[in-house]
């Protein structure tokens, strides 16, 4: 089973990368606007209201395949938009035999967007697209997590991934997009997932704007029990190792 050759997935996919690209131009020009002293602005979510921002689709597939091979049922996602990611997870999750996806978007009308995209993709019934700020709407993702895609904006990473951990069952997986995007805001976030004295197994994989695939092998879930019979070895957790995987260097 691959949803993502579902013919519906396929053309809504197709669409929003389609749409999201014509938009680069016009996004280079207006990304100097969201930069203040190597930072982002605090009004960049808005300055961005219309803009995709979306993973590339070979992310994409690397969340698809993220899902799948830990089996997950339950995702998070910091950042949805107009769910490009959304509909890449949510795929994963119909193959895995069902699910949710916990989505955040601070833009109401993105979000509105998105569940409409993910209802047109004929995934809506695995997906809770929280409208608002993420610190608030992520504060109880509803049971155990398994993925979490962080893709929100990078100053704020470290304090939703601090939010979640609480909830990560044994060998969750947290990937972070525009991890080395050039900017100051995502070091706090790198220098902590990196120390393994915060319980994660880190890499840096060169997909994009740097992606941080971390698995969260401190072997504790909510209660603080071990949680057991959870895949700590699939074979892309093998693959990737302790090496730079060179995917995609694209930018946008
Ligand atoms: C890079 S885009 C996400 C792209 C999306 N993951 C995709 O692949 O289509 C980042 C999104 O995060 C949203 N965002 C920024 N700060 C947020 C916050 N505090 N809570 C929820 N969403 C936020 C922005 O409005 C923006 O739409």
């Amino acid at each position: 089973m691959n949803s993502l050759a579902d013919p519906n997935v396929v053309e809504v996919l197709d669409r929003l990368h389609r749409e999201a690209e014509a938009q680069t131009p016009e996004l280079r020009k207006r990304m100097a606007a969201t930069r203040e002293g190597g930072q982002m602005t605090e009004d960049w979510p808005e300055q961005m209201r219309d803009f995709y921002l979306p993973v590339s689709r070979e992310q994409g597939r690397f969340l698809y395949q993220t899902v799948r091979a830990v089996r997950a049922e339950r995702v998070v996602e910091f950042g949805t938009s107009f769910g490009v990611s959304s509909i890449y997870l949510t795929a994963g999750l119909r193959d895995n035999g069902g699910g949710i996806l916990v989505g955040s978007e601070l833009v109401e009308d993105k979000a509105v967007t998105a569940r409409q995209n993910l209802a047109a993709a004929g995934l809506a019934e695995y997906t809770e697209i929280r409208s608002g700020d993420a610190r608030d709407t992520l504060a109880d993702p509803g049971g155990l997590v398994d993925v979490v895609l962080l893709d929100g904006g990078p100053g704020m990473y470290l304090e939703i991934v601090e939010l979640l951990v609480p909830h990560l069952r044994d060998g969750a997986v947290v990937v972070a997009d525009n991890i080395e995007s050039g900017g100051e805001d995502e070091q706090p976030y790198a220098k902590w997932i990196r120390d393994p004295a915060h319980g994660f197994v880190s890499s840096s994989i060169v997909m994009k704007g740097g992606t941080e695939y971390s698995v969260w092998v401190s072997g504790t879930g909510v209660s603080g029990t071990k949680v057991s019979g959870t895949m700590q070895h699939s074979p892309l957790h093998a693959v990737v190792g302790d090496n730079r995987l060179d995917i995609d260097r694209r930018l946008l």
